[in-house]
C-alpha cells in the first residue's frame, strides 16, 4: 500500500497553491474575444494580449463576409498599434456573432483607425444586443469606443450597417466578461432639487468618454488593470491656480477591503489610487470635460487617502455641475482606514452646456490647513437615451434576419451592394497601381509577385452571398 502524504506535507503544499494563486490573481475573463480584424496573422500587443484574426475562429462567426483591407505600404510610419495594420470593410449589412459563455456585463471596445481615404469617408452605424451603439459614425483619427454593456443571451450580434452609399469598417474588437464589482446598480443623482439616490444603474449601457488619473501618470492597459488607459487631468483643469491644490503621489501599499467583494483592483488599479490631488480648506479644484449636450452620465470620482497621516483629517464638498453633490464628505467614515480605495458614482444630466463641471470644495471644518479635500481618478460615462440607442431611437434596422425574408427587394439591394463591393475593389486596385507607379518614379527597389508592394492593399475578395 502507498503511504499518504503526511498532513504537514499536505498542508505546506496546499499553501503553496495558495500563494501562487495569489501572486497571479490577475482577472481572468470568462468570455474573452479578441479580434483583429482583416488580420492575415495573430497580433500580440505590448500588453501581452493576442488578438486572433477574425475569420476561421471558432467561437465567432462573421456573416456577410466582407474584404479586409491592410495598411502595411512600405513607405508609410508603422501604424500607433500592431492593430491598426488591417481593418475590415463592408460595403453591406454584416454582423459578428460573438459566442456569450457567462451573462451579464461586458466591456466592449472596438477599434478605428482610418489608415486609408476609403475609409476615413465611411459613414456607418454599429449596433449591438437592438441597440444602436454608434449612428451615422465617421473616424478621421485612430479612437477607440468602449462600452459596458448588460448581456442577456448567448451570442452577442455586433452588427455594421453602412449609410447610404458609404462603406462600414473596422479594426479590431475586444468583448470581455467585466468582472461583477465593476458595475454598481445604485447611484446619486444630482439635479436642480438637489442630490438623490437613484437606482437601476445595471440596466445601462455606458460609453466610456473619460478615464482620468488624477495628478498621476498615464495608465495603460500594460501597467493596469481590464486593459484600460487612464490619463492625467492637467489638460482638464479650469483655472488651474496651483497655490490652492497640492499634487501627492504614494507609494506605499493600497489595502482593498475583504470584507466585501464591491471593491478590487479592477475597480481601478493601484496606479489610480497611488496619486491625488489635494486642495485647501475654503477653496475648490475645479475640472471641466467637454460631453455631448442633451445626455445622462454616469460620473465615477474614486478616493484613497494616501495623504493624511491619521484618520478624520479630510472634510470637503463635491459639486457636480455646480451643484452640491456631497456636503461634509468624511472619506475616513466612509472606508474606516487609510490607503484604502473608494468611489461614489453620481448620475447628472447635462443640457446644452456641452461641458460637465466638477470640483471638490475644502471645508474650514476640516482638521489640517492643508489638505481638506482630494480625488483620485475620475471616470465618465455616457448612458444610453433610450432602449433603442446612446443617441436616441433611429430607424436602423439592425435586424440581420430581415434581410432573409425581405425576397426580392433586399435582392436588387443586394447587388448594388456587389456593384459598390467592386467599385471599391477596383478604387483599391487603383491605389496600388498609383503607388507602385509613384515608387517606380522614385526608383525604389520593387518587389515583384506578392512582395510588399502586392500586399499594401491588400484586398481578400471572397465569396460574397447576398
Ligand atoms: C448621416 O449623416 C449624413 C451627413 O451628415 C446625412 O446626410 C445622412 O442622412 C445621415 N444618415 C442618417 C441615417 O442619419
Ligand atoms: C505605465 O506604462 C506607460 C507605458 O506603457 C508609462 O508611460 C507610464 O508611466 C506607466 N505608468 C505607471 C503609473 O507606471
Ligand atoms: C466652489 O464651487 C462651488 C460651485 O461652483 C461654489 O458654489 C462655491 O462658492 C465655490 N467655493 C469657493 C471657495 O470658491
Ligand atoms: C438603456 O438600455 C437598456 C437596455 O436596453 C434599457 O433597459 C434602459 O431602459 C435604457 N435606458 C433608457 C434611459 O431608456
Amino acid at each position: 500500500m502507498a503511504s499518504l502524504p503526511n498532513p504537514a506535507r499536505l498542508a505546506a503544499l496546499l499553501l503553496c497553491v495558495l500563494f501562487s494563486a495569489a501572486a497571479a490573481a490577475r482577472y481572468a475573463p470568462t468570455d474573452n474575444h479578441l479580434l483583429a480584424c482583416g488580420a492575415a496573422a495573430p497580433v500580440v500587443l505590448p500588453d501581452g494580449r493576442r488578438f486572433v484574426p477574425d475569420s476561421g475562429c471558432a467561437s465567432t462567426r462573421l456573416r456577410s463576409p466582407a474584404p479586409s483591407l491592410s495598411s502595411a505600404a512600405p513607405n508609410s510610419p508603422p501604424p500607433p498599434s500592431p492593430l491598426h495594420a488591417a481593418a475590415r470593410v463592408f460595403s453591406c449589412r454584416a454582423s459578428y456573432d460573438l459566442t456569450v459563455r457567462r451573462r451579464g456585463h461586458h466591456i466592449l471596445r472596438l477599434h478605428f483607425y482610418p489608415f486609408a481615404p476609403a475609409l476615413s469617408a465611411s459613414r456607418f452605424h454599429v449596433g449591438a444586443e437592438g441597440l444602436v451603439l454608434l449612428h451615422n459614425f465617421t473616424a478621421s483619427s485612430p479612437v477607440v469606443k468602449e462600452f459596458i454593456l448588460p448581456v442577456d443571451s448567448d451570442v452577442l450580434v455586433l452588427t455594421f450597417v453602412p449609410d447610404s452609399d458609404s462603406t462600414a469598417f473596422i479594426n479590431a474588437i475586444e468583448l470581455i466578461s467585466a468582472p461583477e464589482e465593476l458595475v454598481g446598480d445604485i447611484g446619486t443623482l444630482v439635479a436642480s432639487g438637489g442630490a438623490a439616490q437613484i437606482d437601476g444603474l445595471s440596466s445601462q449601457v455606458f460609453e466610456t468618454l473619460y478615464r482620468i488619473n488624477v495628478a498621476g501618470p498615464k495608465v495603460t492597459p500594460f501597467n493596469g488593470t481590464l486593459w484600460r488607459t487612464w490619463v492625467n487631468d492637467g489638460p482638464f483643469l479650469i483655472g488651474s491656480d496651483s497655490s490652492k491644490s497640492m499634487v501627492w503621489s504614494f507609494s506605499g501599499r493600497i489595502a482593498y477591503p475583504r470584507s466585501t467583494r464591491l471593491m478590487s483592483r479592477e475597480v481601478a488599479p493601484d496606479n489610480v489610487y497611488r496619486s491625488a490631488r489635494s486642495v485647501k480648506p475654503g477653496h475648490n479644484v475645479t475640472w471641466g470635460f467637454p460631453v455631448p449636450a442633451g445626455s445622462r452620465y454616469l460620473v465615477r470620482m474614486h478616493f484613497c487617502d494616501t495623504v493624511s497621516k491619521v484618520l478624520y483629517e479630510l472634510d470637503f464638498d463635491i459639486f457636480v455641475n455646480d451643484r452640491l453633490a456631497v456636503k461634509d464628505f468624511d472619506l475616513s467614515s466612509a472606508t474606516g482606514f487609510l490607503a484604502y480605495p473608494y468611489y461614489i458614482d453620481f448620475v447628472v444630466d447635462v443640457e446644452d452646456e456641452g461641458m460637465l463641471k466638477l470640483a471638490i470644495a475644502g471645508s474650514k471644518k476640516s482638521r489640517s490647513d492643508e489638505v481638506s479635500g482630494i480625488l483620485n481618478g475620475l471616470e465618465i460615462m455616457r448612458m444610453n437615451k433610450t432602449s433603442g440607442g446612446m443617441d436616441g431611437d433611429f430607424p436602423v434596422a439592425l435586424d440581420m434576419e430581415d434581410i432573409v425574408t425581405k425576397g426580392i427587394g433586399e435582392f436588387a439591394r443586394s447587388l448594388l451592394c456587389g456593384f459598390i463591393f467592386a467599385g471599391l475593389f477596383v478604387v483599391l486596385v487603383l491605389l496600388v497601381l498609383k503607388l507602385k507607379a509613384e515608387l517606380r518614379n522614385k526608383g525604389l527597389p520593387l518587389d515583384s509577385g506578392d512582395g510588399k508592394l502586392a500586399r499594401a492593399y491588400q484586398l481578400v475578395p471572397s465569396k460574397t452571398d447576398y
